[in-house]
């Protein structure tokens, strides 16, 4: 098989597992689907194997140690990370699954984990007991709700020659799922996104303002994976302390009536909208243009309410589908349901604010999703770059039942 541009690049790790020779099924089973396949291997399994088997099989030179002579690998994980669409470990040891979960960056394959921005899937392989200890479970508990994808183990022989958990998955169902996680990486394609992020700040005088503890973490992954995924992105945010990914046509604006104009400027050339930013719901009614003395400080401030931004780009949709978000601190489906009629939603992300670490500034979000419809269930308790890919999920559910 010729190895074409468009070939999806498929970066395949290779940890030290005796079940390592059935890599080698990996590897073909990838490059039968349609993928490029780069080996990776960690020094202990060069030990087992050696890298010039996986470089005849995949016509790359296996890549081990971070700090080759002849070749600049500690420049090439970034490229290379640049270049594929799927990380796959597997066999993945349990000190491999640790390393992950903990950000070790000590050797090519656990740093290049780190640079990696498509999806991961990971195949343990260990002995019954390390797999079952509870820190393995945890670790894979923290990869998990990270958005890494597994394929459990299956119960079999094992080199040890104990029956039990942590026999290698089959070649067949690891190639089937990793080539399932890569083909969402098209499934946007010639789709735009319109997403905000952020919050609003509404002026009070020129140094004072109101606005709310959003971070635009929410926001700036929904762009993420709607990027990854093939979709055009425009991102409209308010003021946060995050990089635009780097593909997504970015707005900055500061207070709700600017991303008002934004968004309805922007919405004819969207397919699908998603609100997340946290507009503020009320400015003062009279903005000083003066900073306002202490002396002559008001007894009270007047506010008005901001224009409801979803209300009105949902009042004029032409087909596209429009999803909200629900900042709520009690009975979540009840207001969930109620802002889905009101404002005309073709889906609603609404999460509870009041559970401490979760939402408001933080990486991880519970979240009830549902559909125009009302229906859906809620989800664990995830990161928001898990949710992110939740979200566009049922985006896409919802997408493929309205053509
Ligand atoms: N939203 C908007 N414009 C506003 C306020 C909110 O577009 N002025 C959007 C948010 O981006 C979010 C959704 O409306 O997608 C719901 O926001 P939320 O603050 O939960 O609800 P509110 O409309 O403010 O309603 P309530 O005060 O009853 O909670």
């Amino acid at each position: 098989m010729g190895r074409g541009e468009d070939m999806a690049k498929i970066a395949l790790g290779v940890t030290s597992s005796v079940s390592i020779y059935k890599a080698c099924e990996i590897v073909r089973g990838f490059q039968k689907g349609g993928g490029d396949v780069q080996v990776i291997m960690t020094q202990n399994a060069a030990k087992l194997v050696s890298p010039l088997l996986f470089t005849s099989l995949s016509g790359h030179k296996t890549i081990v140690d971070l700090f080759e002579d002849d070749h600049p690998w500690s420049v090439a994980h970034v490229s290379l990370a640049r270049e594929i669409g799927l990380l796959v470990a597997a066999p993945a040891t349990a000190n491999i699954i640790a390393k992950f979960a903990w950000g070790v960056a000590d050797d090519f394959l656990s740093t290049f984990y780190l640079t990696v921005e498509c999806p991961v899937l990971v195949a343990p392989a260990m002995n019954e007991a390390m797999y079952l200890h509870p820190q393995t479970q945890e670790n894979l508990a923290r990869l998990r709700a990270r958005g890494v994808e597994f394929i459990d183990p299956d119960k079999g022989y094992l080199a040890c020659k104990d029956e039990g958990w942590g026999r290698l998955a089959a070649p067949e169902r690891i190639v089937g799922r990793g080539l399932e996680l890569l083909g969402k990486t098209e499934s946007l394609k010639g789709k735009t996104a319109l997403v905000t992020a952020g919050p609003t700040r509404e002026f009070i005088d020129p140094v004072r303002f109101l606005s709310n503890r959003s971070s635009g973490k929410m926001g700036f992954e929904i762009a993420r994976e709607a990027l990854l995924r093939g979709a055009r992105v425009i991102l409209v945010s308010g003021p946060v302390n995050l990089v635009p990914p780097a593909r997504a046509e970015f707005i900055q604006v500061q207070s709700a009536e600017d991303m008002e104009k934004a968004v309805i400027k922007a919405f004819p050339k969207a397919d699908i909208v998603v609100m997340a930013a946290a507009v503020a719901d009320f400015a003062a009614a009279e903005p000083s243009l003066r900073k306002i003395k202490k002396l002559d400080l008001p007894e009270a401030l007047k506010i008005v309410p901001t224009p409801d931004i979803l209300k009105k780009i949902a009042a004029r949709k032409k087909g596209q589908m429009i999803v909200g978000f629900a900042a709520e601190t009690e009975n979540l489906r009840a207001h969930a349901l109620r802002k889905i009629k009101e404002k005309n939603l073709d889906l609603i992300v609404a999460n509870d604010v009041s559970e401490e670490g979760l939402g408001f500034d933080s990486d991880f979000n519970r979240a009830l999703i549902l559909n125009g419809r009302g229906q859906g269930r809620p989800t664990d308790k995830v990161s928001k770059r898990e949710l992110s890919r939740l979200i566009w999920d049922r985006i896409e559910e919802s997408l493929g039942k309205k053509s």
